[in-house]
């Protein structure tokens, strides 16, 4: 039984993902954890590994002795610049650099489900293909279009992947159709208006006033232009203005986020920003300079495909495994670029543990609970094997 070898692997898997949480390493600078991978590949045997791909990005396929479908897996490898505070003993060695999303157990996952699938080499029918991919946090860069165009999905008839997830309970994994994961926007403003004393306001224009109401103005997108039955999320993250107390501010800078899941509320969203900024600002007397990126979009699963994945969570780990997600997550993932070019499924693996508290994804003090490496690596094992 796939999941019988998975758990006696678990000793092995733990001392992997504490491996990797050591030595940490930001995006697009992955080369150690690269080799390390890479390693652990050849200690397992029976891999075609292509090393370097898009960076630091590696692609391993083995192939079964029966003709099938092509499955790709995908993990994420790099880590985010942030100062470890869990006093873990497996703290990170890398200071200011920290495996803080997770990407740490998504590659002993991988490897895990690589060393079940070649020991099960006989059963394979087709190709699986192992897709490492780097400098997933490089939003909007993400390494995802990166491997998509070194040709990391050619051939490719369906791809998988997950994503650690604290919310969920260890022993549980996440499955939602549909979108799971959110589209993610930047925007910066800078206001420019003029400076004068403060007692004598008809002197100047002033950027506060109009700042804030642009704050209070966008409020309204959301609540009065985007459809009560669909999602969106507009936060303005900073806003700075002024020198002194009794000066008019000459300038100020606002900086936000947009999160949405369709590219028609994705799509208004930024139009109606653009509007209300423009009339604020002609209404104030300000000008502005406006920088809108897109960044990654909403991840969105194929429904067969996430009811496949499901079945395979309750005949792997049990009916009481597959959970369905209820609410996709605000939070952006670079996975939706594969999901655009093929069909596949993202989803959530559980590692909330009961006894400590549960830190969010990119805290300083995320802890998961390894159980789920052994959890992790039967399920993708068994979405690769069962696949036809
Ligand atoms: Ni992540």
């Amino acid at each position: 039984m796939i999941i019988d070898d998975a758990k006696n692997m678990q000793k092995h898997l733990v001392e992997l993902r504490e491996d990797f949480h050591r030595h940490p390493e930001i995006s697009c600078q992955e080369k150690t954890t690269a080799a390390r991978v890479v390693k652990e590949l050849q200690d397992i045997g029976g891999y075609e590994i292509s090393e370097n791909v898009y960076g630091y990005g590696i692609l391993a396929e083995i192939k079964g002795p029966k003709e099938g479908k092509t499955i790709a897996l995908r993990a994420d490898m790099d880590a985010l610049q942030i100062v470890e505070e869990t006093g873990l003993p497996f703290v990170s060695e890398n200071h200011g650099v920290m495996h803080a999303c997770g990407h740490d157990c998504h590659m002993t996952v991988l490897l895990g489900a690589a060393r079940l699938l070649q020991e099960r080499q006989a059963e394979i029918c087709g190709t699986v293909r192992l897709i490492f991919q780097p400098a997933e946090e490089n939003n909007p860069t993400g390494g995802a279009q990166g491997m998509i165009a070194a040709g990391a999905l050619e051939g490719v008839d369906a791809i998988f992947g997950m994503h650690v997830w604290p919310d969920l309970p260890v022993g549980a994994i996440g499955m939602k159709a549909g979108p799971i994961m959110a589209a993610s926007d930047h925007f910066s403003i800078t206001m420019h208006g003029k400076s004068c004393h403060a007692a004598q306001p008809d002197a100047g224009i002033d950027t506060v006033v109009a700042g804030a109401q642009f704050v209070t103005a966008i409020q309204t997108v959301v609540s009065r232009n985007v459809s009560p039955l669909k999602a969106a999320v507009i936060t303005i993250g900073s806003f700075y203005a002024g020198s002194r107390y009794n000066i008019l501010a000459e300038e100020c800078v606002i900086e936000g986020t947009c999160r949405t899941y369709e590219l028609s509320v994705r799509k208004l969203v930024e139009e109606r920003l653009r509007k209300i900024l423009d009339g604020i600002c002609t209404g104030m007397g300000t000008t502005y300079d406006l920088k809108y990126d897109h960044g990654y979009m909403a991840t969105i699963n194929d429904p067969a495909m996430a009811a496949y994945f499901t079945k395979t969570v309750e005949t792997t780990l049990g009916k009481n495994a597959a959970v369905t997600v209820e609410a996709p997550s605000m939070c952006s993932e670079d996975f939706a670029y594969y999901l655009m070019e093929k069909p596949g499924a993202f989803g959530w693996l559980g590692v909330g543990n009961r006894e400590c508290a549960n830190y969010p994804l990119h805290s300083s003090k995320l802890c998961v609970d390894e159980e789920a490496l052994w959890q992790g690596a039967a399920t993708l094992a068994a979405v690769a094997l069962n696949f036809k």
